[in-house]
Parts: structure tokens; sequence; C-alpha cells
């Protein structure tokens, strides 16, 4: 099975020429199916942009959403909405909602958007504010502890439900390909070929999943786990247990790319 997989596109950055374009590279990689990592658009065009883009490449489309993905909406809303439209949609398939999927008989898909969860590097002393605090209605009008709690109990979300997901998966196929949008552990989050600094880290890192990916890998290492992720937009791969790799893509704002092609048996 072929697989293109691409991360932080941000579609509604491009005129619909340099879309075209890009899902026309896509296309041409003749894959079977292909991943997104997050950051594919912003809320209000968000369904718009990936009915176009799932029409272009005519393949199955799987994604987890990234936190520009809920600009100018509220978390838990986009999520329910994306989940019950994409119920109705051929191709569409969003993860975070559907548990592990058999992409070949040894191999699954798992997904959940992850959220930088304030737990590695910082936080108190950063200086970092992300536009995510003005443009995602879940964290308008917080002070800077509620805005911590909240990227704890997002972090903590998505560690609870990979938790389920994984276990399962884990325990009937040979290989493991994990999608979310936050690097989970800092070794992941790169920035310019190193890792991002004590600023940063609380919110390009989502520790929360990155403990269960540890806890439930070293318990079944003789499954291979591969984490897909993006959010920094700088790439790196690390291997943080023989069976456990994690891969970063890069991004460039107004200029999407393929990060990878992945043959899976
Ligand atoms: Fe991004
Ligand atoms: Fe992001």
């Amino acid at each position: 099975m072929r697989i293109v997989w691409a991360t932080d596109i941000h579609l509604n950055f491009l005129r619909p020429r340099k879309r075209a374009d890009f899902f026309e590279s896509i296309r041409s990689e003749h894959s079977d199916a292909v991943f997104i990592s997050g950051d594919i658009a912003e809320a209000p065009c968000l369904q718009e942009l990936l009915r176009e883009m799932q029409q272009a490449i005519d393949v199955p489309l799987y994604f987890v959403l990234g936190n520009h993905d809920f600009y100018h909406g509220s978390i838990e809303t986009v999520r329910r909405e994306i989940q019950a439209w994409c119920l109705t949609q051929s191709g569409l398939h969003y993860l975070s909602a559907l548990g592990p999927i058999e992409l070949t008989p040894k191999t699954v898909l798992v997904g959940h958007d992850g959220w930088g969860d304030g737990r590695f590097g910082n936080y108190e002393q950063s200086p970092v504010r992300l536009t995510d605090q003005e443009l995602i209605r879940d964290f308008q009008g917080l002070n800077r502890d509620a805005v911590l709690a909240k990227l704890h109990a997002l972090g903590e979300e998505s560690a609870t439900y990979l938790r389920a997901v994984l276990s399962e998966a884990l325990e009937s196929y040979d290989q493991v390909i994990c999608l979310t949008h936050v690097p989970p552990f800092k070794e992941a989050c790169w920035y310019q070929g190193k890792m991002g600094n004590d600023d940063w880290l609380p919110f390009f890192s989502c520790k929360a999943v990155g403990d269960v990916l540890m806890e439930v890998t070293q318990e079944k290492s003789a499954t291979k786990v591969t984490v897909l992720c993006g959010h920094t937009h700088h790439s790196g791969t690390v291997d943080m247990l023989p069976s456990l790799r994690v891969i970063t893509g890069s991004a460039e704002y107004g200029d999407p790319c393929i990060s990878d092609v992945l043959e899976i048996s």
C-alpha cells in the first residue's frame, strides 16, 4: 500500500491555482491513500477545502486536526461538526473519532489531534503567546493559569483516547501508524535541526500523548509504532525506543509539500 503524507498544509493561505497544483503533485504519486497530520485550514473553510482536496486527489483522505483548524471556532464544536459531516462524505476520515483503521492485514492506523499541553519547557517564564489564544473561542478571556489548565486538559483528552485505541491496535497488528498534530516528545519538537527551547516547548509538544506512547509501546515491544506529526514546521526523526519512531514533517505557509511517501506492507 502506497501512502502520501503531508502536514500543516494550511490550504486557506493558497489561491485556487496553487491548491490545484499541490493536489496534482499528490495525484502524481499514485498513492492508495493520503494522510494529513493537521493544520489543514481554519474552521470557517475547513469542510469546503477538505471536500475540494478529496475530490481532487480522488483517494481516501485520513486526517487529524491541528490548532489552526479551530481558528474562528471552538474546539468541541469543530470536532463534533467535522466528525458528523465526515460520516456523510465518502473518502474523508477524521481519525480522532474513528478508532483503529486497518490499512493492511499487518498494519493499522490510529490518530488524534493532540495539543501543546504546557508540560514540557517552562510555561511560567515563557514570553510566547500563540495566536490560538485570540482566535480559538475556548481560550478567549482566560487568564494565564486558566489557559494552562485548558492545555493540560486537551493533552489529557488526546492521551486518554490514544491509550484506548493504541492498546487495541498493538494487540493485533505488527505495525501501528499514529497520526497526531503535535510532537509527543520534546526530542521530536524540531526547530532548525535542534530541539525547541523552553519558551516554545510548552506549546509545541504534547507530553501526555508521549507518556502513553512510551507506556503502550514498552508493553508490546514486538510491534513497531511510527508517529507522524507536524506543528513545528521543521522536520526531524527520532527513535524514542527501538520500536517507537517519531517523524516530524516540515511545512511552509503558502507552499505545502509532501513530507513522505510510505510503502506499507
Ligand atoms: Fe502549522
Ligand atoms: Fe499547528
